[in-house]
């Protein structure tokens, strides 16, 4: 995908147009033209090629949309973003009936632009794959989960484990724990589980796997519905690739409802994919400075790799009794939302050495209560005790505070 995509501006409104292109350059889009609506902008667009072309929709609005309809029946494969200075839904209704990708309200965010951008690409990207038949057709049917953080021993495998152990405890969902920490990623010891076969023999397979034959490259968790895909051993880390991985996450997200990754403490080319295919990033940080920076430093890097960033939560776990700052510093110097808080509990550890998750070993510890209630919330679901609640996946967890 192209790291600057470039625009074209159609726009009867000269003002509006300045406007847009305004945003366009902040948001790091280059423009690749303007124009008026009707056949000029068909003919503008055909000429150009741009990679998404943004609409301007102002009342009457039948003129701009027709504009989108014969956009959207000539160049199907080109995104076509609508804005307005309406919010009202029938006007959103019909730009998207005629055709449109995204419907921005103005003023216009240059980050919100950029965002809607890139993951149109990315949708029209992953189409055309799914097409030629590169990606299986049911991709995305399962939710995959990965559970990030740009540090190690930050509780990352701590958060996976009780996760997915709470999620497959959940309403019968089918749920697969993947071990990507291509470091010395040791899933299966967490969860006590002996693995016969690992994620190598399973990449290695993949063409020949049909879906009755996964259960012979999971191992099923003793005390719970929950399978786990072991890591490979460092040195067959070595022998596959990023995209090989990708495949076989993508084959087992079509086999289950819910896969969740645990990854190394590294942005590598693993971790990337990790987070390009993740439904839900589960972004780990504590409260220690060391933390937060290299969560900056990350989120930069992949802000600059293009990677949208729409899908990732900060989670924040207290993994040290004496973590000092407080969870509004965090969420200042990150300049995102912190959409949970796991607070300290020493029986996490004590979880971590008999090899069970302490959503089994202590349901009632305040850390195994504050990530069943994640897992509930991340599986659609409501939680009491106060807290506040907004749609979809806006809810934060208070559950830091009652440490
Ligand atoms: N909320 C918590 N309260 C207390 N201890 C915690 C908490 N979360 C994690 N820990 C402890 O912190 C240690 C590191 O956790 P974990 O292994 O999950 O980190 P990680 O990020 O996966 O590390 P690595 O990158 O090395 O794989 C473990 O001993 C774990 O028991
Ligand atoms: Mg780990």
């Amino acid at each position: 995908m192209a790291k600057n995509p470039s625009a074209l501006i159609i726009d009867t409104d000269i003002q509006a147009r300045f406007e847009a292109k305004q945003i366009v350059k902040a948001s790091g889009l280059t423009i690749a033209g303007e124009c008026g609506f009707g056949m000029e902008a068909v003919s503008t667009a055909q000429e150009l090629r741009p990679d998404v072309v943004l609409v301007g929709v102002t009342e009457p609005i039948e003129r701009p949309l027709q504009t989108v309809e014969a956009l959207q029946s000539l160049m199907p494969d080109m995104p076509i973003l609508v804005y307005s200075e309406t919010k009202e839904l029938e006007f959103v209704r019909k730009a998207m009936m005629a055709g449109a990708r995204d419907y921005l309200a103005k003023p216009i965010k240059p980050e919100t632009l950029r965002q809607s951008v890139m993951m149109s690409l990315e949708a029209e990207e992953k189409r055309k794959l799914r097409q030629l038949g590169q990606l299986p057709g049911a991709a995305t049917a399962g939710t995959i989960i990965t559970v990030f953080g740009a540090k190690g021993g930050i509780g990352k495998s701590t958060i996976s484990t009780n996760l997915a152990v709470a999620l497959s405890g959940m309403a019968r969902a089918s749920v697969v724990i993947v071990d990507l920490d291509n470091g010395f990623g040791d899933i299966a010891g967490m969860l006590d589980v002996r693995p016969e076969r690992t994620l190598f023999d399973m990449v290695r397979d993949l063409d020949m796997i049909e879906r009755d034959d996964i259960e012979r490259y999971v191992v099923k968790h003793e005390l719970t519905d929950l399978d786990v895909m072991a890591g490979p051993t460092v040195l067959e880390w070595r022998k596959i690739s990023p995209d090989q991985v990708r495949r076989a996450v993508e084959f087992l997200a079509s086999n289950y409802d819910t896969v969740i990754l645990d990854t190394s403490g590294m942005l590598n080319e693993l971790a990337e994919m990790a987070v390009e295919i993740a439904t839900i990033v589960l972004w780990v940080t504590t409260t220690e400075y060391a933390s937060v920076k290299d969560s900056l430093e990350a989120m930069q890097a992949l802000k600059m790799l293009s990677y949208s960033q729409e899908r990732v939560r900060i989670v924040m776990n207290a993994i040290s009794p004496d973590d000092g700052v407080r969870p509004s510093v965090v969420q200042d110097a990150l300049q995102r939302d912190v959409f949970w808080n796991i607070p300290y509990d020493k029986k996490v550890r004590q979880g971590t050495h008999l090899g069970q998750p302490i959503v089994i070993t202590a349901p009632q510890s305040i850390a195994a209560k504050s990530i069943s209630d994640l897992a509930t919330v991340i599986s659609g679901g409501r939680i009491d005790r106060g807290k506040l609640q907004l749609p979809g996946f806006k809810w934060r967890g208070a559950a830091v505070a009652e440490s």
